[in-house]
């Protein structure tokens, strides 16, 4: 008897305006095997971004849309969901994608979108979060990976990861040490969505529970 086929990987298609080094992590992750998923296209709205550069050089379909072609965000935001859709995605990762989507382009997108935070959500949502948690003399800092939700950075949380804030950091470096633990967290937030671990269509999603580098990294 044969054994069962493994079911097909998940369709993820990623939203990035910037280097897209969350986006090289996931791949390199499918790379290896530590990810069921495939890359089915990845979507800017930087024309120059690392994102797209990298999506050129791995022959991972991808595109950009230029947002000053458009009369208004939510006609962006069609147009992206259109572009999206024709790839038949069944998850949308923004990483690392510096723009709100409007209420009406969430609606049009054709699967479960969520999106890396690099705070400890509902800390700091928007920019600049490692110089306020340093503002505001936090002991911790870290990712959250949400639900993409008409709120900035603020749609249901599913995954958290944390580390230490040091006495003498910068903002540099608490971004540095963030962005390491960013990588396990989406993989493995990702993963537990692709193997059915986190269910976003049932709107009954369950919160993982804490991970940190240590956990992710065994
Ligand atoms: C990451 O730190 C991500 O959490 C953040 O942008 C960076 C993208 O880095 N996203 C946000 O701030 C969204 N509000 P990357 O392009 O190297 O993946």
């Amino acid at each position: 008897m044969s054994a069962p086929a493994s079911p097909e990987p998940l369709r993820v298609a990623v939203f990035a305006s910037g280097r897209g080094s969350n986006l090289q992590a996931l791949h390199q992750a499918i790379l290896c095997g530590a990810l069921p998923a495939q890359l089915v296209g990845v979507f800017s709205d930087k024309a120059g971004s690392g994102a797209l550069a990298y999506a050129e050089t791995q022959r991972i379909a991808h595109s950009h849309l230029d947002p000053k072609s458009f009369a208004t965000r939510e006609d962006f935001d069609a147009a992206l969901m259109q572009n999206v859709a024709a790839v038949c995605p069944e998850l949308i990762v923004c990483a690392g994608f510096m723009r709100i989507i409007s209420e009406t382009g969430i609606a049009k997108a054709p699967c479960p979108m969520i999106n890396i935070h690099p705070s400890l959500l509902p800390k700091y949502p928007g920019l600049h979060t490692h110089a306020r948690v340093l503002a505001a003399g936090d002991a911790e800092h870290g990712a959250s990976v949400h639900r993409v939700e008409p709120l900035l950075d603020g749609g249901r949380i599913l995954t958290q990861a944390k580390i230490a804030v040091l006495p003498d950091d910068t903002p540099e470096q608490l971004a540095e040490r963030v962005l390491a633990i960013e990588y396990p967290l989406l993989i493995a937030t990702v993963r537990a969505i692709a193997e059915g671990r986190i269910r976003l269509n049932e709107g009954t999603d369950t919160r993982v529970s804490w991970l940190n580098h240590r956990l992710e990294l065994e």
